[in-house]
């Protein structure tokens, strides 16, 4: 949720800015702007829009600072305008702030500025910030940003120039990620690696509470209360390529299209054949207790919640565990009844959304083990977390995600398997089990190489106003992701259902305008989802089938079919959502619709 670049080093400041932004633009995109310290003092452009509209903002102006800061904007305070973008800058013009996250106290403190006489002129959170910084400044800007984040309430990354102090950035951290980049003399601050990966791939991260002073050649980091903190570097193994569009027209198509090798990189190393079970480094020194658990909650928001519900039916099935999935924002404000024997899944991409990140912490304090399945290395859910195991889909940059959820699902599969084999299941159905999810990548290309198919769907249907996505058993989940996908990047209204609570009520919408997408593939509830499909049809539901390769029989029962491989029955999901993600895809690019940046959406959302 908005992105945050600075620079400080050898280079010009503002096309790196400006490339960082452009990078950051996919974790908000209502305004962006840039503060630079230049000889004649600190200067700041803003504007409301996307980076395009700041670029063509600033394409008179010539810009010689090697020092700067600069941030991409999802509103929270304030509605999008150039008024409201960031940088916010002090009275003085001496400060200028980039922020990303919420001050709860900012209307109390507001007041008490304005009581001192400041002039308040942007309805957001982060002039605040910058005014304290300025009422706090005597010739240090690292204690300034000290002595007023210690009176702040709430999330906060944010990133300060001075031109009283041109050496240096200040950072400072709570509850929203941030980083510190190391190059050959020159140094970065960014709130998400993508904005620094061309330079660099050595990062080091802050921590809550945690402020670090930036130069040229050097940072330290300390903590709000001064204590000095020594971090080590991490090094990046994400390349350029994983963040470029690679000749697709939106990263949505290319990471979509990237789902063989992710899920490939997902299991690579982790199968154990002799053993018929998996090796998940992360969970290694977790074997014992994962042996004696007797319960699993998993708790995650969006489409890392439908991943949470395939992971249900899984760990019940195969590791014979009970399991309750609850949206993180519920289950942070619930008093949940966590015992010796429950084990708490927390499923994120990006490991720092907001929700998900306080109901782990809520976890942890009422004595869970708490693990996490991320994507982002080195993200806070990752670093705070018991253990847990990355999914390894790399970058995801589009909005809508695709790749991590099939990667989550191959995590959940293998966890199931692992704790399958210390309980219910035997070593032939383990080995069934890991010959079926190694067969998942070539037979997803074989579902990418008929995306003609889908496209001709998509071009019948993508005027239509609303959908009904129908799925039993684990493929319910797959039928509320494939709503969630076509909802977010075409707005298009779509709900999800158990087929069979079509009946209850959603079956009063069906008429000859409804398209009713029905996975309906062969397994052990075929006949149900059949009787479902001829209740659509007879109020003349037009029905989109996911069928099996080699169904004979649907073909005549419903106005279009797209065959996937065949696949053991628990595994469904892996294939099943490929399809729809596509056919979303198609809808939003017919729709004329910004399929990476969806409106009022953003990548990763760090606020509650
Ligand atoms: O990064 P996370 O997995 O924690 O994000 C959770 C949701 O915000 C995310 O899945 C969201 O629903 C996506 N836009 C879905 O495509």
């Amino acid at each position: 949720m908005c992105g945050i670049v600075g620079y400080i080093g050898h280079r010009k400041a503002t096309p790196i800015l400006i490339d960082g932004l452009k990078r950051l633009e996919y974790r908000g995109y209502d305004s962006a702007g840039i503060a630079l310290i230049e000889d004649e003092g600190l200067i700041h452009e803003k504007t409301a829009g996307k980076v395009d509209a700041l670029v063509a903002h600033l394409a008179d102006r010539t810009f010689t600072s090697h020092v700067g800061i600069a941030h991409t904007r999802w509103a929270t305070h304030g509605e999008p305008s150039d008024l409201n973008a960031h940088p916010q800058v002090d009275n003085s013009g001496n400060i200028a702030v980039v922020h990303n996250g919420i001050i709860e106290n900012y209307r109390a403190l507001r007041q008490i500025l304005e009581q001192q006489g400041y002039k308040i002129l942007s309805d957001t959170d982060t002039e605040i910030i910058a005014h304290l910084i300025g009422f706090h400044y005597e010739d240090d800007l690292t204690e300034a940003v000290r002595a007023s984040m210690s009176l702040v309430v709430g999330t906060y990354a944010i990133a300060v120039i001075d031109k009283r102090s041109p050496d240096v950035i200040v950072a400072a951290r709570n509850g929203a990620p941030l980083l510190i980049a190391c190059g050959e003399n020159e140094n970065f601050v960014a709130s998400d690696a993508a904005a620094i990966l061309s330079y660099t791939n050595k990062v080091t991260y802050l921590e809550d509470r945690e402020i670090a002073t930036v130069s040229i050649n050097n940072f330290q980091i300390s903590t709000i209360e001064k204590v000095k903190v020594d971090r080590q570097a991490t090094e990046l193994d994400w390349t350029l390529g994983a963040i470029e569009k690679a000749g697709h027209d939106y990263f949505m198509h290319k990471e979509i299209h990237e789902q063989p090798e992710t899920l490939h990189n997902a299991m690579r190393g982790r199968l154990n054949f002799e053993e018929a079970t998996v090796r998940l480094n992360g969970l290694t020194d977790h074997l014992d207790d994962l042996s004696r658990i007797k319960r699993v909650i998993i708790t995650a928001c969006g489409t890392s919640w439908h991943a949470a519900l395939i992971g249900e039916y899984l760990l019940e099935e195969y590791a014979g565990l009970p399991v309750e999935v609850e949206y993180a924002s519920e289950f942070r404000y619930r008093s949940p009844i966590i015992d010796d024997g429950t084990l708490v899944l927390v499923i994120s991409q990006s490991g720092e959304t907001a929700d998900t990140l306080a109901a782990m912490r809520e976890a942890r304090r009422k004595g869970a083990k708490a693990l996490g399945i991320v994507n982002s290395v080195g993200s806070t859910i990752a670093r705070e977390s018991d253990g847990g195991v990355y999914i390894h889909a790399g970058p995801e940059i589009g909005v809508a995600s695709t790749k991590a959820f099939t990667s989550q699902i191959m995590v959940l599969s293998l966890i199931t398997i692992l704790l399958g084999r210390m309980r219910n299941i035997s070593a032939n159905m383990g080995s069934e089990m890991i010959a079926a999810l190694e067969s998942v990548p070539e037979k997803i290309q074989s579902i990418l190489d008929r995306e003609d198919e889908i496209k001709k769907i998509a071009e019948l249907y993508y005027q239509s106003n609303n959908f009904l996505y129908l799925g039993r058993g684990v493929n319910f989940p797959v039928a509320l992701e494939g709503a969630l996908k076509l909802k977010e990047i075409s707005y298009i209204h779509a709900e999800g259902y158990p087929a069979a609570e079509m009946k209850h009520g959603p079956i009063a919408l069906i008429d000859e305008k409804m398209p009713v997408v029905v996975i309906a593939t062969k397994d052990s509830i075929y006949d149900k989802v059949m009787s479902n499909i001829s209740q659509v049809r007879a109020r003349k539901g037009r029905v989109i089938a996911i069928a099996t390769e080699g169904d004979t029989e649907i073909a005549q029962h419903v106005n279009h079919v797209f065959y996937i491989p065949a696949i053991k029955q628990c595994f469904t999901p892996l294939l099943s959502v490929i399809p729809l993600q596509l056919m979303a895809y198609h809808m939003a690019v017919l729709r004329d619709c910004n399929v990476d940046q969806p409106r009022n959406l953003a990548k990763s959302v760090t606020v509650e």
